[in-house]
């Protein structure tokens, strides 16, 4: 079967970007867009290329060339459903803030939402793939959803994650280390996991295409991004113990990392990670764990957050400890606000935390991040609710030059990876600084002798 209309339901970080790329590389598909969001719609729609809802690198090209062409964006999703062949859900899969699994388990009610729809709508057989993150086993539960509330239509699922990094999205969607399609074993199963094949390989090597059961396929997902975080906390808890004894961080990193066994990639030390799926995914396969009585399994990868929050709190109380175990007053700048470089997303960024326990001690903060907006900073602070909204405004404050809000900084922590921070003139930025201007490097990834020659103290993690 040749897939002719495709409609993906999201169009977030995900949903757009990977259905731009298919768009992309498929002329002959129609891939239509669709979403509740009315502001996105229309942003991702907006004749201004800088203006689309979300900032990846490279994003404005492939829209530019497949938008209006086979490439659409709509707020009906009826129609789109109804048209399509082949259906993506690509909602949001939040960690629950309420009832059974509160905080731990994924809250299921977007898909669930989708899946109603599309039995609702539908009323000629479709193959529902899942795009979105999601527990294993839940392709049952949307089957039976499917089966249970729809026109008699048949359905296939399909689990198809997302493995695209944000910041580095649309090289990964153009050169996947391998596209996972999982599905009924079957012989409609097949059918329909051989239609989402050939829809990648357009332009995907088929030997990077692996096809599986479902079940392997949603978890692979979960443990991909488990196994990514793991990396990160590892290191980071080694980070602590460098600074205890005098070794470094980022020699150790290396000296491993040459180990073939163990690769480079993922060994960086830092604040902490961000965004929305590794802490989301793990929390979410601890939960499945704890669920099913694999308490050891559930705690071993708890443990995985548990260290990052380590290494958040750790990284602030270094710096006021440093800055004389007072920073009630003091100016203190942060370079950086998305929860990594080359994305405008800011989901669960070390920023916001490291923001909030300053706050907490009277600091005040100026922020200056190149992508993120001071509405989208304060929304995020105000989400945590540690505080009345007024008091954060209070405190916290948008910059639109690095150098305004480093100028009268006590101290200065850089909280995003950004390249351009790398290339600022830190002559100029010392002398508009108090004294002694202190630099917490919270990605290392600035110039430690550099620095330490203009007269700055620098701190870097795990040295
Ligand atoms: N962001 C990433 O880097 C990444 C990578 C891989 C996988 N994922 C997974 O992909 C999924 C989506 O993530 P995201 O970052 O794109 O989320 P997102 O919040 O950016 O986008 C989700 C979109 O879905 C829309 N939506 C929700 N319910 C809807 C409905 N019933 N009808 C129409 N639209 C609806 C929302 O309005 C939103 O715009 C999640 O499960 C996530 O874990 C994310």
């Amino acid at each position: 079967m040749k897939i002719k209309s495709i409609c993906c339901i999201g169009a977030g970080y995900v949903g757009g970007p990977t259905m731009s790329v298919i768009a992309q590389k498929n002329p002959n598909i129609k891939v239509t867009v669709v979403d509740l969001n009315e502001q996105r719609i229309a942003d991702w729609n907006n004749v201004d290329l800088n203006k689309l809802p979300i900032y990846e690198p490279k994003l404005d090209e492939v829209v530019a060339e497949a938008r209006g062409r086979n490439l659409f964006f709509s707020t009906n999703v009826d129609e789109a459903i109804a048209e399509a062949e082949m259906i993506f859900i690509s909602v949001n899969t939040p960690t629950k803030t309420y009832g059974a699994g509160k905080g731990m388990a994924a809250d299921l009610k977007y898909v669930e939402l989708c899946a109603r729809q599309i039995a609702r709508i539908a009323t000629s057989d479709k193959i529902v793939v899942e795009k979105s993150t999601l527990p294993v086993k839940t392709a049952e539960a949307i089957q039976s959803i499917l089966d249970n509330t729809g026109n008699g239509v048949n359905f296939q699922i399909l689990s198809n994650p997302e493995f695209l990094a944000e910041g580095t999205a649309m090289r990964d969607l153009a050169i996947p280390d391998r596209v996972l399609i999982g599905g009924n074993q079957t012989e409609g199963g097949k059918l329909a996991i051989q239609a989402l094949v050939d829809v990648y390989a357009s332009w995907v090597p088929k030997e990077n295409i692996l096809t599986t059961n479902l079940w392997s396929s949603e978890l692979s997902k979960l443990t991909a991004n488990a196994f990514l975080a793991q990396r990160i906390s590892s290191i980071n808890s080694l980070s602590a113990l460098c600074e205890a004894t005098g070794a470094n961080i980022s020699e150790v990193s290396k000296a491993i990392g040459m180990d073939s066994r163990i690769g480079p990639k993922f060994l960086q030390s830092s604040v902490g990670f961000g965004g929305s799926c590794f802490q989301k995914d793990i929390l979410n396969l601890v939960y499945i764990s704890r669920s099913l009585g694999l308490i050891e399994v559930a705690d071993y990868w708890h443990q995985v957050i548990l260290m990052n929050n380590y290494q958040r709190d750790r990284f602030v109380k270094n710096m006021i400890k440093t800055l004389y175990n007072t920073v009630s007053g003091k100016n203190i700048a942060l370079l950086g606000w998305a929860f990594k470089k080359d994305t405008n997303d800011t989901r669960e960024s070390a920023a916001i935390y490291v923001a909030d326990m300053l706050i907490d001690e009277q600091a005040i903060i100026k922020v200056y991040d190149p992508k993120v907006t001071r509405s989208q900073m304060m929304s995020d602070l105000n989400y945590l609710n540690t505080r009345p909204e007024e008091e954060n405004t209070k405190y916290l404050h948008n910059e639109t030059s690095p150098y305004s809000a480093l100028n009268g900084a006590h101290a200065v922590a850089i909280l995003t990876e950004w390249d351009e921070f790398t290339t600022y003139d830190w002559q100029r930025i010392y002398d508009q600084m108090q004294k002694p201007a202190f630099i917490f490097d919270g990605r290392n990834v600035l110039n430690q002798q550099q620095l330490e020659a203009i007269g700055f103290v620098y701190k870097g993690i795990g040295s």
